[in-house]
């Protein structure tokens, strides 16, 4: 993130806090790296890890395909003009609305299930995953290749179910595999793209293969790409990737004021920013860099908490501050994937704003809520005014 803490402050100032910040030179950097890493490897961004329009738009423009898992992140697909070839509708438990607008689409269904092949629209376009049952060195929740996990199908099943798909009138294009999220370790993707490539005996040459995406921040991308690349390659393939984290997390900040302080057992900086707005620490234990924007040593280390009435609402522990007063600003870095994605309005609090930074200057791509737009579904009963 290359944003100057001065323009940081001044979106503090201009936007309020909570705010979600987006370096556009990043979000770009990061497409080119894993272009430069993989080639001509197709790119489906896994838009879960961030689906705020401005961002799709970009990519989109970019040339970038979508990989979604709800109709609402179809009908987001749809409504940035990815369709046909730019699109893959993917899910362990596909609803009927998934199946209807892929059809109508024209997208590329990642089979996660033998019954799925009776359930597509006829004449689609399928992949089907493969669980490559091995043990990933992440969160246990962010591990879906593992042989317990609900993802895909067996190594062991798969070349029936291609064969079942193309039996159906479908068009196999090929394996899908995708072992988790936040893998920093390349040996799991060396490991998970063998398993894959020992079907080859069994598949013959197939069009497409698929390999996910899941490489964490700092992840050898190139070493990664050179392996799914070779296994692509043993089966005649073209290579796709579905990278989420990966293209956001960098270039997105979540800034947060200090409220206050409070010294118990533990030194506390309270923040107006929480579980609501960035769940990873408390959902994952997940560290994120915490950087303080105001002047100073540090003079001892504090938990940063939220407001929220849980105990687990703490963005970050031990952390080394100057002594931070009422007002001063934290930036909390890699926050551009499944930051603002995950945030939620519990509390009824309003989701954050969300702004972009290109060339010198802020552009809002997402206005701040209000209380009323948390409960704008909500229908009140008629003829209950207050009894007095
Ligand atoms: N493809 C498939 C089939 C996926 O399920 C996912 C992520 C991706 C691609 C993108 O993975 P990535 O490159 O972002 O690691 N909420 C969690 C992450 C959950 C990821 C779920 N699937 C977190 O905050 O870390």
């Amino acid at each position: 993130m290359s944003i100057p803490p001065s323009a940081l402050s001044a979106a503090a100032d201009r936007f309020g806090t909570p705010l979600y910040v987006y370096d556009a030179a990043e979000l770009d950097a990061a497409l080119a790296r894993v272009r430069s890493a993989f080639g001509g490897a197709r790119v489906y961004y896994a838009m879960k890890a961030n689906p705020n329009l401005a961002i799709l738009r970009r990519l989109h423009a970019a040339g970038v395909g979508f990989e979604c898992v709800s109709p609402g992140e179809i009908a987001r697909a749809e409504h940035v003009g990815a369709t046909g070839e730019r699109l893959l509708v993917n899910g362990p438990a596909k609803s009927e609305a998934e199946y209807a607008a892929g059809g109508r689409l024209g997208a590329t269904f990642i089979v996660d299930r033998a019954e799925e092949v009776a359930l597509l629209p006829a004449h689609s376009r399928a992949l089907v995953r493969v669980n490559p049952a091995l043990q990933v060195s992440t969160h246990d929740h962010l591990a879906t290749g593992a042989a317990g996990s609900k993802f895909g199908v067996t190594l062991e099943q798969a070349p029936a179910v291609l064969d079942a798909l193309r039996a159906a009138g479908h068009e196999a294009l090929g394996l899908h595999v995708h072992i988790g999220s936040a893998i920093r370790d390349a040996g799991d993707f060396t490991a998970a793209f063998g398993r894959l490539g020992d079907l080859r005996a069994r598949t013959g040459e197939l069009r497409v293969l698929d390999v996910g995406g899941g490489w964490g921040l700092g992840a050898d991308l190139h070493g990664i790409a050179r392996e799914a690349q070779a296994t692509a390659a043993a089966f005649g393939a073209e290579l796709w990737v579905e990278p989420g984290r990966y293209l956001v997390a960098q270039a997105g900040t979540l800034l947060t004021r200090i409220v206050g302080t409070k010294r118990t057992g533990r030194a506390f900086a309270l923040v107006d920013a929480g579980m609501t707005e960035l769940l990873r620490p408390m959902l994952y234990g997940a560290a994120h860099p915490v950087t303080p924007l105001w002047p100073g040593e540090a003079s001892g280390l504090w938990d940063i908490a939220g407001p929220a009435c849980e105990s687990g609402d703490l963005l970050a522990r031990d952390v080394p501050l100057p002594t931070p007063g009422r007002g001063d600003l934290i930036a909390i870095g890699e926050a551009g994937a499944y930051g603002a994605a995950m945030s939620s309005a519990y509390l009824t609090r309003s989701r954050p704003a969300e702004v972009m930074w290109e060339h010198g200057d802020w552009t809002v791509i997402r206005r701040r809520e209000t209380p009323q737009d948390v409960w704008a579904a909500e229908v009140e009963p008629s003829g209950l005014d207050a009894g007095n």
